[in-house]
């Protein structure tokens, strides 16, 4: 199997490496090139930072969490590539000098790589851009002024070559790279035992941390019809490989609580990464995902061979750990029908940033004047799994939309959660905020200041 990609604007051909190789190790191990650092080998602090480009356009990725076959077709830029073949500093590197932007210097490579992404695509949100790369000495605001200041200068003219090129189907003895899915149907059925490896932000760790051998592997997220948002009369539908970032852009409009909540899932990188179709199979009952696709309403889509068939989201998790996903079978996506927008999704943790939910609940509430029509409510981190509040939107549908209303439903929250103490939060703590978060969506329709954010002196 011969991998092939750019790096730094050369063309290189990778053969007999294991298909679990971190692009990191790639990097520093086989090339030398030891700019990209090493911090917590588990996507979380942005030092190992790189910029790569593909069909999408550029993106920065943690390469300690990116396997060498997810990187086929594609192009790399490291922070030794970064500046012009001249030696001319790229705009992000000369304003870091400048406004004093380094210290120790450990985090600065990976600092620079996603300034450089963010300043390819003109994206000036330097927050959110920034969030996933954690400096211990400098402190933000330096880092956050250079970034400012290289925003006005042009796209420097050697990144132009990084591009995405055309690629077959990679496979080899245990390793396959399909295209389409009815390669990934067909190559399943014969590998039932097979690892499926989306964005590799839940897998990456797998071989990171628990140093599991996961062959056979197939990557998925270079198939073409799984990458797909379509957005129709009935509703929008999502191909299990589309990232959280796409998923981010593509709802912004439609459903902007539920955009709000994406740009607190993770970091950019590990958006840039993650797919939603391993959002969802991972089961996990702290995803982000799935309590906003049930409060939608979305259907799942499943394949296993040529049979496709879809069940209510909910429907998918039915215990901890276990999923309603046979052998062979693997999520080809997801479809969300058309509805007006009620939704308001509420992601508490410890830090605004970069964190799993403690707990993420999700209310999609219709009124026909001061009437409850419906309501679909599902929370994360509430349960063994992500999970309906059944009894709660039993004691809204019908009734009144007063404080009444609300307070009395809140008690039944108990009939639908007994959730657990764990090193995210209590369960009183859970129990408590779930049901403070139905008042705040209350509160939010009377029109009262909820979001701390928001708060003006
Ligand atoms: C630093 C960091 C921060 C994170 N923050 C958050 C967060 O805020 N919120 C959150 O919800 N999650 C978070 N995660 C977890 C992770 O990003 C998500 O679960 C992610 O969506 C997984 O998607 P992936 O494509 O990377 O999955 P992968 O790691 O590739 O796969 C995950 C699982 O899904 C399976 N799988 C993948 N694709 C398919 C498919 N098409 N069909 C069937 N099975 C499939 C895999 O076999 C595996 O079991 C974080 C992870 C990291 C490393
Ligand atoms: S080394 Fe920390 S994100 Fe990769
Ligand atoms: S400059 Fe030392 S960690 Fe950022």
């Amino acid at each position: 199997m011969k991998i092939e990609f750019l790096l730094n604007g050369e063309t290189v051909h990778v053969e007999g490496e294991s298909p679990t190789r971190t692009l990191l190790d790639y990097l520093r191990e086989t090339r030398g090139l030891t700019g990209t650092k090493e911090g917590c080998n588990e996507g979380d602090c942005g030092a190992c930072s790189v910029m790569i480009t593909d069909s999408d356009g550029a993106k920065a990725l943690n390469a300690c969490i990116l396997f060498l076959p997810q990187l086929h077709g594609k192009s790399i830029r490291t922070v030794e590539g970064l500046a012009a073949p001249d030696g001319t500093l790229h705009p992000v590197q000369s304003q870091m000098v400048d406004h004093h932007g380094s210290q120790c210097g450990f985090c600065t490579p990976g600092f620079i790589m996603s300034m450089a992404a963010a300043h390819q695509n003109g994206d000036t949100n330097h927050d959110d851009v920034l969030a996933g790369n954690l400096c211990r000495c400098t402190g933000y605001a330096p880092i956050i002024r250079a970034a400012e200041a290289a925003a006005t200068n042009p796209k420097p003219k050697h990144l132009k070559s990084d591009k995405a090129s055309k690629t077959k189907t990679l496979k080899s003895d245990r390793t396959f790279v399909p295209k389409t899915s009815d390669e990934l149907a067909d190559w399943y059925v014969e590998n039932p035992d097979a690892t499926l490896v989306g964005g590799a932000t839940d897998v990456g760790l797998w071989v990171n941390k628990q140093l599991r051998d996961l062959s056979p592997i197939a990557f998925v997220g270079q198939i073409e019809d799984l990458r797909g948002i379509e957005s129709g009369d009935g509703g929008i539908a999502i191909g299990a490989s589309v990232t959280l970032s796409q998923l981010q852009k593509a709802v912004a409009k439609k459903y902007p609580s539920l955009a709000e909540l994406i740009r607190r899932y993770g970091s950019t990188q590990v958006r840039n990464a993650a797919t939603i179709g391993g959002n969802i199979a991972n089961g996990s009952p702290i995803g982000d995902g799935p309590p906003a696709l049930i409060a939608l309403g979305a259907q799942l889509y499943l394949r296993r061979g040529d049979d496709i068939r879809n069940i209510p989201i909910e429907d998918f998790f039915i215990a901890y750990g276990k999923q309603d996903r046979s052998p062979s079978e693997f999520v080809i996506g997801i479809a969300i029908p058309d509805q007006a927008d009620n939704l308001k999704c509420y992601k508490i943790s410890k830090r605004f940033d970069q964190d799993i939910s403690a707990l993420c609940g999700c209310f999609n509430i219709t009124r026909s004047g001061d009437k409850i029509t419906a309501a679909r409510i599902a929370f994360g981190g509430m349960a063994a799994t992500p999970k309906r509040a059944t009894a709660v939107e039993t004691a809204l549908i019908g009734q009144q939309w007063t404080q009444e209303t609300i307070t009395a439903a809140m008690t039944k929250f108990s009939n639908d959660y007994q959730p657990i103490t764990d090193v995210r939060a209590s369960a009183a703590y859970r129990a408590q905020t779930a049901q403070n978060l139905l008042q705040r969506y209350f509160d939010e329709t009377q029109g009262h200041a909820t979001n701390v954010l928001a708060v003006t002196p």
